[in-house]
């Protein structure tokens, strides 16, 4: 009996000793001392055996139960020791190394979106809303309701893309300008209306400086006494503080669009005496930025409002044409080829809002 304990013992102590991680070790502790474990079931014999055998055997077999549990115990704690400098030895954390670049880090504003924010920003410090409508547009809102007669030429300029016609036989398209959200809006908001219309626009014309899809905004005001005085002020505004120049001249110059009259294009002072280079606010040269003018009566009566009562001023700007001369990109193209190089090098970093009292491009 004590010969077998021996050897119980021996086999035990070379378990413990194998043991190579913490669950083997405890793998060896429910075989030895758990409930059904090799030295459990011989506690369990003492009860069954005569006073005589219980004296040798109960001292013998409660001491190898205290050995085992120790030697357990000790093997345990080197095992989880070596796991702990195991860890320490491979999950080292090099703190000398730069810190990886967040997302918002990383990420760029497309220079589009900028300038939307930064007009958008101007625009609503001087009391203007934001107005949107569909890309996909009726005939009446992109032509008849802004005044184009059935025929007129002013129709072909545009170079629309029409969808095919529904069975009712209408041909949809694609706006060719953000003035169909004034007519929009005019049907559905009470004067004093002053709004812009950022927004997408589409014509069949694709080179340098043309994409068959572009953007504009448009602005619109409606009261009792809007004037061309206010228009001026209005735009001058605009381009003194989008261009971030103390001082700008403004030549307003007489033109023909079917909604405004009288109408006019504005062109700014420039330089482009150095190549390749366009400055702002000086210089002798000028360049055509937009449209505008004040609001045709035709236009108020379609869109329910009564010309003797109400009048007001409208405008339209490309919105890709003010990036690019704000920011000096050449070729309009590059802006929807979604080249990542591109726009890590011309885009703006997405936490830098543009606002007035922040700066614009700052
Ligand atoms: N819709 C015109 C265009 O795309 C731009 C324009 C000119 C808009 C004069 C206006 C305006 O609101 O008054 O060419």
């Amino acid at each position: 009996m004590l010969q077998e304990l021996e050897s119980l013992e021996r086999k035990l102590m070379d378990e413990i000793a194998a043991a190579a991680d913490e669950p083997a070790i405890e793998a060896v502790r429910v075989g030895a001392i758990g409930k059904k474990g090799s030295v459990s079931e011989r506690l369990k014999t003492l009860g069954k055996m005569t006073p005589e055998e219980r004296q040798v055997m109960g001292p013998a077999i409660n001491g190898l139960r205290d050995r085992i549990t120790q030697a357990i115990a000790a093997r345990k704690t080197e095992l989880r020791d070596a796991a702990i400098e195991a860890r320490l030895a491979t999950e080292t954390v090099d703190v000398t190394l730069p810190v990886r670049p967040a997302p918002a880090e990383t990420g760029r504003i497309h220079p589009i979106t900028q300038v939307t924010d930064e007009l958008t920003a101007i625009f609503a410090d001087m009391g203007f809303s934001i107005a949107e409508g569909p890309d996909i547009e009726t005939d009446y809102y992109n032509f008849t309701a802004l005044n184009f007669p059935e025929g007129h030429p002013a129709r072909e300029m545009h170079d629309t893309f029409f969808f095919n016609a529904n069975e009712e036989g209408e041909r949809k398209l694609l706006r060719t300008h953000t003035s169909p959200v004034q007519i929009r809006t005019m049907e559905t908001q009470k004067p004093p209306i002053r709004i812009i219309i950022p927004g997408k626009t589409y014509r069949q014309d694709s080179d340098a400086t043309h994409s068959p899809m572009f953007h504009q905004v448009e602005g619109l005001v409606i009261d009792r006494h809007a004037n061309v005085a206010n228009l001026k002020w209005v735009l001058t505004e605009f381009c003194k503080t989008f261009f971030e120049v103390e001082h700008i001249a403004m030549r307003f110059r007489p033109s023909f669009f079917p909604f405004t009259e009288p109408s006019m294009e504005v062109d700014i002072q420039c330089d482009r005496s150095k190549p390749g280079e366009v400055r702002f606010g000086e210089g002798k040269d000028w360049m055509e930025i937009l449209g505008c003018g004040m609001v045709h009566p035709n236009v108020l009566r379609m869109s329910g409002l009564d010309p003797d009562e109400f009048q007001g001023f409208a405008w339209g700007i490309g919105i890709d044409r003010l990036a690019m001369l704000k920011y000096g990109m050449p070729d309009l193209r590059a802006f929807f080829d979604a080249d990542v190089r591109w726009l890590s090098h011309y885009g703006f970093r997405p936490l830098d809002m543009p606002t007035l009292f922040g700066g614009l491009s700052a």
